[in-house]
């Protein structure tokens, strides 16, 4: 069966709002998403989230965007940093992630492994590729910003095994 965007009609209650948050997640829980950790360094030290809402964008000129919450504490950072690092963590990085998630500790000191590439960002040692970032636009969505920003440089290790987010835990295929 075809059902037409324009045959449907929004509930009245969810109309103003939108949908209920747990129903929400609810959905969202059963959607898998690659899992990266967003780098950057705008001159007070290095920062780092984890994030699953990396999308590639755009091929000419490519583009990837990534959503971040404004509450967070690397807004201020990835606000102001002309750059940053989407580094791709593999199959056997969960604790990256959790490192990278976890609030009001120092992500970055051991055993987190990191360097700065030529042009001074953090990135992250053992992913399973990266890929450095020049920002063009931070485009207002609710509690978050959508970051969109220019693929300049990548490195990739070939034959690594992604990190996946499903139902509230890390997976690999
Ligand atoms: C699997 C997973 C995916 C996440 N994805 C995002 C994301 O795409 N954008 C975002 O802003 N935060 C995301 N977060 C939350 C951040 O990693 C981090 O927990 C949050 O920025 C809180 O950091 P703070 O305590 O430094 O403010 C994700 C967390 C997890 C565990």
């Amino acid at each position: 069966m075809t059902v037409t965007v324009s045959s449907y009609r929004a509930p009245a209650a969810a109309a103003a709002t939108g949908v209920a948050p747990d129903r929400f997640k609810q959905a969202f829980r059963r959607y898998p998403a690659g899992v990266v950790v967003v780098t950057a360094d705008a001159g007070h030290g290095p920062v780092g989230f984890t994030a699953t809402s990396l999308s590639s964008l755009s091929l000419d000129p490519p583009l990837v965007s990534f959503g971040i919450g404004t509450t967070t504490s690397s807004w201020p950072h990835i606000e102001r940093a002309r750059t940053s690092v989407v580094n791709f963590l593999g199959a056997e990085q969960h604790s990256l992630a959790t490192t990278f998630a976890t609030s009001g500790i120092d992500r970055f000191a051991a055993p987190t492994r990191w360097r700065r590439l030529p042009e001074g960002e953090p990135v992250l040692e053992g992913v399973a590729g990266w890929l450095r970032l020049e920002t063009e636009q931070l485009v207002p969505a609710g509690d978050h910003r959508i970051v969109i920003a220019r693929v300049v440089d990548a490195w990739l290790d070939e034959g690594r095994s992604p990190l996946l987010f499903h139902d509230g835990s890390y997976h690999s295929l």
